[in-house]
């Protein structure tokens, strides 16, 4: 413990159960000094464990789907007035794709899903930040993060749609991070992280297979979820001041890897 985030509040969206990122970050953002409320689709609401969650944390679940503007509109205000004042934080750890969902091949997507994965896995991200700001929601020096994949950069063919979907992600980082740096000196990130096994992760077919190369792959192995919420905590804090409009790899080393000697190895079996 380090009150990495003494008197700071935010907004934590995403977590679903105790595999998400999103509920390692709000337990590490609670151990680091910070209040926030959660937040989450209302149909997470009645299938997860997220009131357990709020529980520990002593919060409260703001419910809001992250496509819905008015929705959003509600979850600022209570957010605000529930933590009496404007916010310092927020974590974007939103997405899905019906195409992924329903094993949909690459060339025979279905457009109206593609368009939906891209508004819950992307446009929702400038949504957030379109309403946080309209409605002054934002302290000066915030810091925002999504969380996004390689496959943004790279080809994975069972990431289908999703990886358009994370290419929009960082690029609204990018153009969000400054229009608010240069209004407020907000920092928008987001954080590249390694495969981790949660409800969003292991929808995609072949999990376990590129779980197990990145591990392999990677110097350091596969970044966990709780190693993900230390990352976005420090981005949260004030040890981050001058980090913005970046996509920051956390997936111990894999994105610089060409191949490695376990896979190597694993080839010559
Ligand atoms: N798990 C991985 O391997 C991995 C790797 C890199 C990045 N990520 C990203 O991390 C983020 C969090 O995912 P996770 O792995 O913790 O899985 P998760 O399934 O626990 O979290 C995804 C969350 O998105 C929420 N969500 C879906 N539609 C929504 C909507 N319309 N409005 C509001 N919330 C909605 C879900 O309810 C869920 O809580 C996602 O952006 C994911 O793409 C995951």
């Amino acid at each position: 413990m380090y009150n990495l985030l003494k008197g700071k509040k935010g907004i934590i969206t995403g977590a679903l159960d105790e595999n998400s990122i999103a509920w390692r970050v709000a337990l590490k953002a609670k151990e680091e000094g910070a209040s926030f409320i959660l937040t989450n689709a209302p149909i997470a609401l009645r299938m997860g464990k997220i009131k357990q969650l709020a529980d520990e944390c002593g919060t409260i679940v703001i419910p809001a789907d992250a496509t819905l503007i008015e929705d959003l509109e509600k979850m600022y205000q209570q957010s605000m007035e529930h933590l009496g004042g404007k916010v310092d934080f927020v974590l974007h750890s939103i997405g899905m794709s019906p195409n992924v969902r329903k094993d949909k091949p690459y060339n025979d997507l279905n457009y109206e899903w593609f368009l939906k994965a891209l508004d819950i896995s992307a446009l929702s991200f400038h949504k957030m930040m379109q309403v946080g700001e309209k409605l002054d929601a934002f302290n000066e020096q915030a810091s925002i993060v999504a969380l996004t994949y390689i496959a943004a950069q790279r080809t994975y063919p069972d990431y289908r749609d999703m990886a358009q979907a994370k290419s929009m992600l960082e690029s609204i980082a990018r153009s969000y991070g400054y229009v608010l740096g240069k209004s407020k000196k907000i920092r928008v990130n987001t954080i590249s992280q390694s495969p981790t096994p949660t409800t969003a992760g292991t929808g995609i077919s072949g999990f376990d297979v590129f779980l197990d190369y990145a591990e392999k792959m990677s110097p350091l192995g596969n970044a966990t979820a709780d190693e993900c919420a230390n990352y976005v905590v420090a981005l949260f804090s004030d040890l981050m001041s001058k980090v913005t409009m970046q996509n920051l790899y956390h997936d111990g080393g894999f994105s610089s890897m060409g191949i490695s000697e376990a896979i190597i190895e694993q080839f010559q079996k």
